[in-house]
Order: structure tokens, then sequence, then C-alpha cells
């Protein structure tokens, strides 16, 4: 019988080239980043599955596509399937839950501790020479310790994100969620707040929901509006969960202390974007999974999902919009 066929639109290693490559008949995309769209609605015509990070999975791709069954992501986020069209398509579609918590929690953290404590500003500021003898003309940074935290989004990341604040540094934890989470209001001494309440007592805000309509610019000017003047604005989850344009407003008006920004309304920023101008904001380019420990156990989580779809099994991560 002949195996399915996959293709996987982006390099990955070749332990989990050759896993997959067990099962299905497999092709990938050799050269560095992700597949051109014309190649991919290409190679879609003929294919029952398909690997990848982020590639728009839309109703116009699925029309090329009259075989394919499933859809796995190498990620945890999945704003990139059109879940419409998959359903009208019957095509499922995977991420990979519970495999970078930690990891993001930790970049979350970093970003809190690096622009709060203006740490890779200082680190320009040692290269560009100014260390003076008389510390004179440091500018001084914002305790972390004990301070308020606010974290809209309480779920796996959110809640270690929590954590890391309860335990390892003693803040109050403040949080906003679609529903109440007993079991970290108990194990945390998390309170629940509005998002009104959160913006206008947290030190650091802190981002951790998913995309979604609901999340849309949930962070605009308003909410910048409120939040303390000395507050840092922490983003790890989707840019498009802040309107960016209000953000350089807020930050240029000092409605806020500062930012932390992993992720942006459109990736990759270029060198240019105002947001790089601001001293007070700490950007790194989406990041927030990419370890290697974590960034080999999404691809081999996502390609077990795969797996698992093109031999008849019911893949661990269907996400839920997409379970029957
Ligand atoms: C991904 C992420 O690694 O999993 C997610 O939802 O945001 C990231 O950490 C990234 O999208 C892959 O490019």
């Amino acid at each position: 019988m002949n195996k399915p066929k996959v293709y996987i639109c982006q390099k990955v290693s070749t332990k989990i080239e050759t896993y997959i490559a067990q099962y299905c008949d497999c092709e990938m995309w050799q050269a560095s980043g992700t597949v051109p769209e014309s190649i991919l609605y290409e190679k879609v015509k003929d294919v029952d599955g398909l690997l990848l990070s982020g590639i728009a999975i839309t109703e116009r791709l699925l029309n090329q596509a009259p075989k394919l069954k499933a859809v796995s992501n190498i990620s945890v986020g999945y704003n990139n399937f059109d879940i419409k069209a998959m359903k009208n398509h019957g095509v499922i579609g995977t991420n990979t839950k519970g495999s970078l918590d930690d990891t993001v929690a930790d970049l979350i953290f970093a970003l809190i501790l690096s622009s709060a404590r203006r740490i890779t500003q200082m680190d320009r500021f040692i290269r560009d020479g100014l260390w003076q003898a008389d510390h004179d003309n440091i500018p001084l940074g914002k305790d972390v310790h004990h301070a308020t935290i606010g974290i809209i989004g309480m779920g796996r990341i959110g809640e270690l994100v929590a954590k890391r604040a309860k335990l390892g540094f003693g803040m109050n934890v403040l949080y906003h969620n679609r529903n109440r989470k007993p079991e970290v209001e108990k194990n945390l001494g998390a309170i629940y707040a509005t998002k009104q309440k959160l913006l206008l007592q947290s030190d650091f805000v802190v981002l951790t929901a998913p995309l979604t309509e609901e999340t849309y610019h949930m962070i605009d000017y308003k909410a910048f509006e409120m939040m303390k003047d000395d507050a840092f604005f922490i983003n790890g989850s989707r840019g498009q969960l802040v309107n960016e344009a209000d953000l350089i407003i807020a930050l240029e008006t000092h409605m806020i202390g500062g930012a932390g920004l992993d992720v942006f309304e459109c990736e990759p920023i270029e060198a240019d974007n105002p947001l790089l101008s601001f001293s007070n904001v700490v950007a790194v380019p989406h990041i927030g999974s990419a370890t290697e420990k974590t960034r080999f156990k999404m691809a081999m989580q996502a390609a077990e999902n795969l797996v698992a779809a093109m031999t008849g099994k019911t893949p661990n991560d269907i996400v839920a919009e997409l379970r029957h």
C-alpha cells in the first residue's frame, strides 16, 4: 500500500524527518525559512498532510488541496488556522500544546527583568563608553521583587509566570482571565481582577492570552492610559493583541515606563521600526520557544501528531475547535 504523502514546510532535524519517513512519503523544503507560498500551493495539490509553523491555512489554500487531511503546526498558537475553512474541508489541525510553557515563561521573565533593570540599555551604554567613575549618569531601574504583576491570560504559561513571580520574586500577583482559576488562587495567592483593576494597579502588565477575535487589540490607547506611568508592558503572546500605534504613542508620551516585547503586530519588524527607537524598550524577535531543547520537542510532538493523523489514529493535540 502506498504511504500517505506529506510536505514539511521548513527544515527539521534529520531525526524528525527520519521518524516521519518511516510512515509517510515525505518531502521537505530544504532552503532556509519556510516554503514560499507559490511552491506550497503546488505541493498541496497532492499531499495528505502538512507539517509547518505559522503558515496561514486559508480557504484558498484548502481549495488547492483536495487530498489534505491534517495540518500539524509546530507551535502552540494556531491563529494561522482558518477554523471555519478547515471544518468545511474536513481537515484536522494540531498544535504542540504543553511543549514550550516553561521556556516561554522564562523568556517573559527575562523581558521583565531586562526592561525593569535596563539590562540591554545599560549594555549599550557601557559599549558606547558612557560609564563614568562617579556613576551619576546611570539611569536607575525599577524593582521587580515585591512589585505587583498583572497577568492577562491565566493559561499554562500565565500560571508558570505567576509561579516565578510569586515564589522567585515575592511579587503580588493579579490576573485576568476568561474564567477564574481557583487552584492558582489557592496555590500562588493570585488575585482575580477585572482588566481595568489589573491595568490600574500593576507595575508589570504581562500578556499571555491567545490571539482570538475577543483578544485582538485588547491593549489599546485606553488601556495604556489606565496603566501606571512607571508600569512596564510585557508581551509574550501575539503582537495583534496590542494596538501597536497606540503603544508607540504611550511610549512617546511617557504613559508607561517601558516595554518588553517578544512579538509584534507584523513580523518580522524592520530595524527602523519606531519601537526600536525607545531606550526603555527591550525587543527580541519572537524567541519565546527558541531553545534547542524546546524547539526539538515541539517539532517531534508535531511530527507525532502528523504521523498519528496519517496512520488513522487520533492525534493527541487536535485543537479544541476541530475536535469532534
Ligand atoms: C513558535 C509560538 O515557536 O508556539 C507558539 O505559539 O509563539 C512560538 O513560540 C513560533 O510561532 C514558531 O515560529
